[in-house]
């Protein structure tokens, strides 16, 4: 049985629809992430499977009920949000308490669960603590403590993390993976953090206006992109796209744009000799050629030179198009000086120039992480 099921949920603010015929599974046990763009809906989305808000239209089942009509309390959920308020002045075992003790659950249960949450969070030492005597991390641990001793059938985070610094924040990241492998319960996290969806999802949902756009794990996300939008909002550095047209070439094809000539296989695609599409390559699959190389050759002077550490991103023009690519730190050139980069077929992306949807056939077996 599904944990959630949003079946053509639609929502409006007057004449504004916000989430749009919108249908989804999330299986028990599983971590999903809702990733997008400021104002896509993520939160709204996931007020309306807490029942803060009321839906419009469809209906969202938790635990195989319809909760349609359903108060927040009743749907077996706990609520993590951005800006997690605890009580100042209670202490930090009075603020993970707080509602439990509105459920009248008898003290020395209270006690009792209060203790081992706190043990799972390493909060043990501070419970006698006011919240204004702890740091921003341990902080959002108690907030989270907090929702974990309802022992909900679901969690809802929103941006849980978003108020941390950076350090602190791949701090709590890990915790909450862990939290996760160890307590199995069935997650709904809401990010604009690529790096947060990528790590910690089982599956991602990429919303736009209101629409999934694709709904995939990490590496199906990040390696068969669905369509254009997917593409250019998941990786970074950004996808390079190159507008191109399709040429039958002997057996193969030709992409002709950024002032060159590319020559694939081209089995992978669907392709028809004349067609408008867009290439994708992502900087890390361009690499450094070889002298002996001779096709799929993009090539120009080093623009700009970003460097990263391990590695450099570099930007050079081909054909007035600019495009960069992410090579090993020693192999990067002097500013100005001509590059050259090839790729391997298979790790390129097409897509269709009107539609923007992917070209590539479908793909029956195989892992994408190896
Ligand atoms: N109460 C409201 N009345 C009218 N419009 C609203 C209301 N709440 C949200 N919206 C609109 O709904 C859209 C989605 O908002 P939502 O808060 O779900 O976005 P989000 O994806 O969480 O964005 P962010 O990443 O910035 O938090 C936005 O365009 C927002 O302006
Ligand atoms: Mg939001």
């Amino acid at each position: 049985m599904s944990a959630i099921v949003c079946s053509h949920v639609d929502k409006a603010y007057g004449a504004t629809a916000v989430i749009r015929d919108l249908n989804l599974s999330i299986e028990e046990h599983e971590f999903v992430v809702f990733l997008g763009p400021s104002g896509c809906g993520k939160s709204t989305l996931l007020r309306l499977l807490a029942g803060l808000e009321d839906i419009t239209g469809g209906e969202v089942s938790i635990g195989g009920k319809v909760v349609n009509d359903l108060e927040p309390g009743d749907r077996g959920i706990a609520m993590v949000f951005q800006n997690y308020a605890l009580y100042p002045h209670m202490t930090i075992f009075d603020n993970i308490a707080f509602g439990l003790r509105r459920q009248k659950v008898p003290a020395a249960e209270i006690v009792k669960r209060v203790e081992a949450v706190s043990r799972t969070l390493g909060l043990d030492p501070y419970l006698g603590r006011k919240p204004a005597e702890l740091s921003g991390g341990q902080q959002q641990r108690v907030a989270i403590a907090r929702a974990m001793i309802k022992t909900p059938k679901v969690f809802l985070f929103d941006e849980p993390l978003s108020n941390l610094d950076a350090k602190l924040r791949n701090h709590m990241r890990i915790e909450i993976a862990r939290l996760h492998q160890s307590l199995k319960t069935t997650t709904v996290y809401v990010t604009h953090d690529q790096l947060e969806a990528m790590t910690l999802a089982d599956r991602i949902v990429l919303l736009r206006d209101g629409v999934i756009e694709q709904v995939g794990s990490p590496a199906e996300i990040y390696r068969r992109p669905g369509n254009l939008f997917v593409a250019g909002f998941i990786g970074t550095p950004n996808m390079n796209f190159v507008e191109v047209t399709v040429g039958r070439a002997g057996g193969g094809w030709s992409l002709t744009g950024a002032g060159t000539v590319l020559s694939l296989d081209g089995s992978a695609f669907h392709l028809q000799h004349g067609d408008r599409a867009v290439l994708g390559i992502r900087p890390p699959d361009l690499k450094t050629a070889g002298a002996d190389a001779g096709r799929n050759l993009l090539q120009g002077s080093a623009d700009l030179i970003e460097f990263h550490g391990n590695d450099a991103l570099v930007t050079f023009g081909s054909g007035g198009k600019e495009i960069s690519a992410l090579v090993p730190a020693r192999e990067c050139p002097a500013l100005r000086a001509p590059v050259r980069y090839t790729f391997d077929e298979e790790s390129i992306h097409l897509f269709d120039a009107t539609s923007g949807a992917s070209l590539r056939k479908p793909e029956r077996n195989g892992s994408l992480l190896s």
